[in-house]
Formats: structure tokens, C-alpha cells, sequence
């Protein structure tokens, strides 16, 4: 396993790729609107990504038909867009969305309340928020990764939560998904030791029953296996010698 080191420029064009995805999911987000399709979700978020100048990442990764993962309620992450999938009031949407920008990539995800959500979902996508601000904690240069994985797992328990465990966070930069792949549990060993300019997406996702997940048929779509509401938060972040720098945030 080897985990790319980026230099001071590359780090410039991974900090513009990040800054455009978070104006993309903050423009995004305010389009959010009860019956609305999954399909209309994607189309917005598609046109947004190219009116930056950049490629969104996940369109055709892997066979994936869309550019940004609509995950609704009991879905976890993958969420094919589709115009027969209406939103309504009192839904959870999460929204994972990628960009190229040249030649780097950033990756984030958020889950929105559409309209008023019952209280047990609204803790969870803010308790799903907290557990990536516990991880990085950890993601500063010296640090263990899978300190990172320990503090988003434990957290999340604390409130009697699912942590996903078929599904990781990952190493970023010149490609969607580079070494290393980032638990959100606790790890046997302590994991690779974290340098300045490694770029990590560190992605949670949590919920609010059993931690056992299904693949849907279409074999994206992630749902949870007791049909309880999932939550993910994500962004990419740049490990430094001091705080970590956040780049999918404005
Ligand atoms: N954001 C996802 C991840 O972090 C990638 C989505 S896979 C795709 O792994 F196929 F939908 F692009
Ligand atoms: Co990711």
C-alpha cells in the first residue's frame, strides 16, 4: 500500500476542486424541494459541477449512470437517481457528489432534512456531521489512521448507532479512490502514519439500527438491512502538520 504525497501544487488544484464541490453542495442543497425526482437532483447538481469547469467524477465510475448518489431514507450511499423517485417533506437526502477539477478530484457528501424531519432524524444526520469532526481530531500529521476510524466508530456508539462497516472512507488525489481505505470503526492495528499532504476522504455513515447493510438489486443502491434511516457526511481533507485543512468546505 502506498499513500501519495501530494506537492505544493498539486495541493493548490486539490483546494480548487474541493472549494467548487462545496459550492456545489451548498447550491444544491437550496434546490431541495418536496416532489421533486431523484433524476431532477442529479440533473441540477450535473449542470452545477460543468458550469465550474469541471467533470463530475462518478458519472460512468464503474458503470455508476449519475453524477451525483441520491440516497433516500433507509439508502445508505449509491442512490441511483431515477424520475419515478419523488422527495417528500419529512425525507432524508443524502447527496454524495465528485468533481475533476484538472485532473483532481474532491469528494463529499451531506444528508439534508427535506421540510420537517421527525427529531430521530434530525439527531442523526447531526450526530453523522459530528462523527467527522471527532475523526479529524486525529487527521494531523504523526497521528495513526485509524485513530481517525476509532474516534468516528466510538462516537457514533455513543449513541447506541450502526456504523457501516462494508463501506470506507479512501485516500484521494489524482484518481476517486487511492490507498488508503479509512474504516469508521475501530481497527485491530493502528493503521499507516499520517504525512503532511496526504489527501483523505472521510466519510461516516451511520444508522440509526443494526450497522448490516444490503445491496438492491440494481447493485448500487446500499440499504440498511432493518430498513432504519442511514445518514453520510464527507469531505476531503488535507493532512497538514497542523490542523487538518478541510477543503470541501467553504
Ligand atoms: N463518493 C463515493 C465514495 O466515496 C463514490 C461513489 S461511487 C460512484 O466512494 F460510483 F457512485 F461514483
Ligand atoms: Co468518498
Amino acid at each position: 500500500m502506498s499513500i501519495s504525497i501530494k506537492s505544493q501544487s498539486e495541493i493548490a488544484l486539490m483546494r480548487e476542486a474541493g472549494k467548487i464541490l462545496a459550492k456545489v453542495h451548498e447550491q444544491l442543497g437550496k434546490e431541495l424541494k418536496p416532489g421533486m425526482t431523484t433524476w431532477e437532483i442529479n440533473r441540477i447538481g450535473e449542470e452545477l459541477i460543468r458550469s465550474y469547469g469541471c467533470i463530475p467524477s462518478f458519472l460512468n465510475y464503474n458503470g455508476y449512470p449519475a453524477s451525483i448518489c441520491v440516497s433516500v431514507n433507509d439508502e445508505v450511499v449509491h442512490g441511483i437517481p431515477s424520475k419515478k423517485r419523488r422527495i417528500q417533506e419529512g425525507d432524508i437526502v443524502s447527496l454524495d457528489a465528485g468533481v475533476i477539477y484538472k485532473g483532481y478530484h474532491s469528494d463529499a457528501a451531506r444528508t439534508h432534512a427535506i421540510g420537517e424531519v421527525s427529531p430521530e432524524a434530525a439527531k442523526l444526520i447531526q450526530v453523522t456531521r459530528e462523527c467527522f469532526f471527532e475523526g479529524i481530531k486525529y487527521a494531523k500529521a504523526g497521528c495513526h489512521l485509524h485513530e481517525i476510524s476509532a474516534a468516528v466508530g466510538a462516537y457514533a456508539e455513543k449513541f447506541g448507532y450502526g456504523v457501516v462497516r462494508d463501506l470506507v472512507g479512501h485516500g484521494i488525489g489524482t484518481h476517486l479512490h487511492e490507498d488508503p481505505q479509512i474504516p469508521n470503526f475501530k481497527q485491530r492495528m493502528r493503521g499507516p502514519k499520517l504525512r503532511a499532504g496526504m489527501t483523505l476522504a472521510i466519510e461516516p455513515m451511520i444508522n440509526i439500527g443494526t450497522w448490516e447493510v444490503a445491496w438492491l438489486d440494481d447493485d448500487w443502491t446500499v440499504v440498511t438491512d432493518d430498513g432504519s434511516l442511514s445518514a453520510h457526511y464527507e469531505n476531503t481533507v488535507l493532512i497538514t502538520d497542523g490542523e487538518p485543512e478541510i477543503l470541501s468546505l467553504i
